[in-house]
């Protein structure tokens, strides 16, 4: 049987990362990290993300994220064939919030462009956090992105990005409150109602 493909996203400091490898344990799968930066491609992103001296266009920005999860998809792919679990921090819906945040005028169909064709998820779960929470947990890096006012527009867009209404893979999921475990709890709920 093809292994799940299940996908963690969120706004920075939502808790995607603990959770994608709490759940990739529980299930016994491999965890993707997007971007990953230790392939070629993902020199560059990190290069960006952390130099601020480093200019590069939205649209380039935009098809390096895409071409970093490209870089992986053969191995996705030989994973998910050999009935392997992975579980996905962050992934294309984070492609298209974080750019679309920057230019809310950006043709949506462009975004999505460069990645029709990659793995798509079986779940995909979107973990919401109030502001005020958000700001409770430890500090913004140092990072581009890492800035409240970008996070509220980053958050608006990826609501308008999930298909929530008519994509019956995708699940908003409020943790604002709820511990790790707690959490993990609710996620692990929907994942055994859906029978994955
Ligand atoms: P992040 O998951 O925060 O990495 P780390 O846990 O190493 O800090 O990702 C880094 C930034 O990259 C984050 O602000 C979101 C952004 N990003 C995009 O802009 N586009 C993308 O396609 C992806 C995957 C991430
Ligand atoms: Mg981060």
């Amino acid at each position: 049987m093809r292994g799940r493909l299940i996908l963690i996203e969120g706004l920075d400091r939502s808790g995607k990362s603990t959770q994608a490898e709490i759940l990739a344990n529980r299930l016994n799968g491999q965890l993707f990290k997007f971007p990953d930066r230790s392939t070629p491609i993902g020199e560059i992103i990190n290069k960006f993300l952390t130099d601020p001296t480093f200019e590069l266009s939205d649209e380039s920005v935009h098809l390096l994220f895409s071409a970093n999860r490209w870089e992986k998809a053969a191995q996705l792919n030989k994973l998910l064939s050999e009935g392997t679990h992975v579980i996905m921090d962050r992934y294309v819906y984070s492609g298209i919030a974080y750019s679309l945040a920057k230019d809310k005028s950006r043709d949506v169909e462009w975004l999505y462009g460069p990645d029709v064709g990659l793995p798509k998820p079986d779940l995909t779960f979107f973990l919401t956090v109030s502001m005020e929470e958000l700001g409770t947990r430890k500090g913004w890096g140092e990072e581009r992105y890492e800035k409240e006012q970008f996070q509220l527009k980053v958050k608006e867009c990826f609501l308008k990005v999930l298909r929530v209404d008519t994509d019956p893979t995708i699940e908003i999921v409020d943790v604002n409150g709820l511990s790790i475990d707690e959490t993990t709890l609710k996620l692990w709920s929907i994942i055994e109602a859906r029978g994955l």
